[in-house]
């Protein structure tokens, strides 16, 4: 049975061309057992009809503050109430400014001010408006207010442009309800520090050496805790993602190992899950040139470097009765016995190895392919490739217990 079944969902309708989409999102809601009520702005109902959307939803379209012919007034305050969580699919750029600012001119918003539970927003749009300066700061400002987005997929666009802003398909924005309801906030009340992308460790001041991690992973698995109900503290190298859609999320950026390691050595010990997703660099120069390494008269140049510290195993030396610590192996070869030998050494209650052989799995990617490992039981439990939003989830339903 759907977790959905019987739920009350309010779906927003804005104006925009992915409002055909919304049809289908609605049979699947419907199909799942959920209870839709049908809010549309008067753009929206340029492209898809009420009597479509009433029909499928079984309950009348709301869209004015009054119907015009019996004066009779639509309590966006009571739908706000009603509902057990309200999606607004698709959002256009509008619609999203309007929300970050309470511009409260259509029931559609009216409706989003007076929702008490958790509101869920699928952007859809061209290109450069998803990528305008305007856009960025209205969505960073309804993550900021608990509004949780579903990021658009790049793609082609209806304009033919090609990019990022088409609509996530239905059956994903159905995914992430359903999954809201079936998991609820289980991570409500828990601290979570995660650590996310490379490091750099600087051999004079323009060059350095790192690694090819982008943050995707790490990054993914501070969103889905954050929707979860956990607080994180994000600590992220030296990479360009923008936080995930959360208030509950805070990140500390830092460049180095040693950054990196005085940041998880100041909150490790009020967090209850420590999750060590970044890919550390193992050594750093001895020493950084204060002026750039010349290379005129040279024609070999040695690094000497040092071992930086073992973050994951600093932290699972000190780790308190109850606290989890979750690691990362990147291995090439005998990799189970490999991520079990690194999960014993740094004392870890977890590790997820991810293969750097496997095409779907490692740097930059957005699929993943993990096995994770029962550091307990030793036992293995391998995953198919997935997004790596949905590995986040997986990683985080196999630890809950
Ligand atoms: O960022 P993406 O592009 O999305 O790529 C994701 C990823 C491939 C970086 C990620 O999935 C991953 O595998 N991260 C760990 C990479 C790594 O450094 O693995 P390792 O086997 O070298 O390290 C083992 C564990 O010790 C890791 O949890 C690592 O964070 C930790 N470590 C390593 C060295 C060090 N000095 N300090 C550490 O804490």
């Amino acid at each position: 049975m759907s977790a959905l079944k019987d739920k009350h969902i309010i779906l927003g309708i804005s104006g925009g061309i992915a409002a055909y989409k919304s049809v289908s999102l609605l049979r699947l809601l419907r199909k799942a057992g959920a209870e839709v009520q049908v809010v549309i702005t008067p753009h929206g109902k340029e492209f898809i009809t009420p009597v479509t959307l009433s029909s499928l939803s079984g309950n009348p379209v709301v869209s004015e503050f009054f119907t015009a012919n019996t004066g009779e007034w639509h309590s966006h305050v009571d739908l706000g109430l009603w509902a057990d969580a309200m999606v607004i699919a698709p959002a256009t750029a509008s619609t999203i400014a309007k929300m970050a600012n309470g511009v409260a001119d259509n029931m559609l918003i009216t409706t989003y001010l007076s929702a008490k539970e958790k509101v869920f927003v699928a952007p859809a749009m061209d290109l450069d408006m998803f990528a305008h300066p305007s856009t960025r700061r209205n969505l960073a400002t309804l993550r900021a207010d608990g509004v949780e987005i579903i990021e658009p997929e790049a793609g082609e666009l209806a304009s033919g442009l090609v990019g990022k802003g088409r609509m996530e398909e239905p059956e994903r924005i159905f995914d992430v309800l359903e999954n809201y309801f079936a998991e609820g906030e289980h991570l409500k009340g828990k601290k979570i520090l995660i650590t996310a992308g490379p490091t750099y460790e600087n051999i004079d001041p323009v060059r350095f050496i790192g690694n090819y991690s982008s943050g995707k992973m790490g990054f993914a698995l501070a969103g889905r805790a954050a929707s979860l109900g956990a607080e994180v503290v994000l600590v992220a190298g030296p990479v360009e993602l923008p936080v995930p859609g959360s208030d509950r999320i805070r990140r500390i950026d830092v460049v180095s190992a040693a950054q990196m390691m005085a940041a998880c050595e100041e909150h490790f010990d009020t967090a209850d899950i420590a999750i060590l997703c970044a890919a550390v660099a193992d050594y750093r120069p001895a020493a950084c040139s204060d002026h750039k390494i010349k290379r005129e008269g040279r024609e070999e140049l040695t690094l000497s470097l040092v071992r930086n510290p073992d973050i994951a195993a600093t932290l699972g030396a000190r780790k308190r009765p109850g606290q989890v610590v979750v690691g990362f192996a990147l291995e090439t070869d005998h990799e189970i016995e490999n991520a079990r030998a690194k999960a014993a050494r740094k004392n870890m209650d977890w590790i997820v190895l991810n293969s750097l052989r496997d095409p779907e799995a490692g740097f930059r990617k957005d699929t993943n392919k993990i096995t994770m490992i029962c550091a307990a039981t030793g036992e293995a439990v391998p995953f198919p490739a997935k997004s790596k939003a949905d590995v986040a989830a997986d990683i985080l339903d196999c630890i809950k217990d």
